[in-house]
């Protein structure tokens, strides 16, 4: 994989925003639009990586809006099943899924939806890294996006094919109801703990303590 990549992202709110500072930090070239449809298709075609970052009930406008420039690409889909009434999910078939059948030629991947944007630019809460969960059916297109999160700060987690976006997606729920239903607010995070985070936390434990960090 490139170290460096051209970043599209669609949808420059909180999300867009964020992601914008913790994927320039990490040294990617990054622009972000709102809803400007001309704009939208030439910065679709700009980039290597697009990232879908708009309201759920919009995901389908702002596809048609980027059109055939989406073709063979990395689509990161970010987005979340809540609508007017509260979460709008199907565990038979996720948003991603959606996603990927209305634009069939992108290689859709399920990212960082778990996450309060608040999190997003640094991966990190309270200074632990917290899990970016990563599903997607395409191999490649999973890696690249484990490279970018590591790149921002989280602990990637690749969480396998686009279909557990299942799972992912009423996982945000929960990070939602936390913050803001259980009143813990957003400077919480999700964080699975595996083989490979106690490795990176054993690591970090043992430069605290040899004073190298
Ligand atoms: N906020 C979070 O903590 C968080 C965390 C994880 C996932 N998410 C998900 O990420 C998505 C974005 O959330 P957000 O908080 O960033 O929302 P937001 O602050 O409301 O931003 C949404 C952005 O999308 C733009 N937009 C709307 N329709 C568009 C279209 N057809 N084409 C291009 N841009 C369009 C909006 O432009 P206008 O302002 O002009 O409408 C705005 O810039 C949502 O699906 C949300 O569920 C949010």
């Amino acid at each position: 994989m490139p170290a460096f990549s051209r970043i599209a992202i669609v949808g420059d709110g909180n999300v867009g925003t964020a992601l914008t500072q913790g994927l320039t930090r990490a040294g990617h070239e990054v622009q972000a639009v709102g809803r400007e449809p001309g704009r939208v298709k030439e910065l679709a075609q700009w980039g290597e990586v697009v990232v879908l970052a708009v309201p759920f009930a919009e995901r389908q406008n702002a596809l048609r809006e980027m059109g055939d420039a989406i073709q063979g690409k990395v689509l990161v889909d970010v987005t979340n099943a809540v609508g007017k009434e509260g979460y709008v999910g199907n565990l038979q078939k996720s948003g991603a899924e959606e996603v990927q059948e209305w634009a069939r030629g992108a290689r859709v991947v399920k990212a960082f939806n778990t996450v309060f944007a608040q999190n997003m630019g640094t991966g990190q809460v309270h200074g632990e890294r917290i899990s970016a969960f990563v599903a997607a059916d395409d191999e490649g297109a999973k890696r690249r996006v484990l490279q970018l999160a590591e790149g921002i700060g989280f602990d990637p987690v690749d969480a396998g094919p686009l279909k557990n976006a299942r799972w992912l997606e009423p996982a945000a729920m929960l990070n939602m109801q936390l913050g803001y239903g259980a009143g813990l607010g957003p400077s919480i995070g999700l964080k699975l703990v595996h083989e490979g985070s106690r490795a990176a936390s054993a690591e970090r434990q043992g430069q605290r303590l040899s004073g190298t960090r």
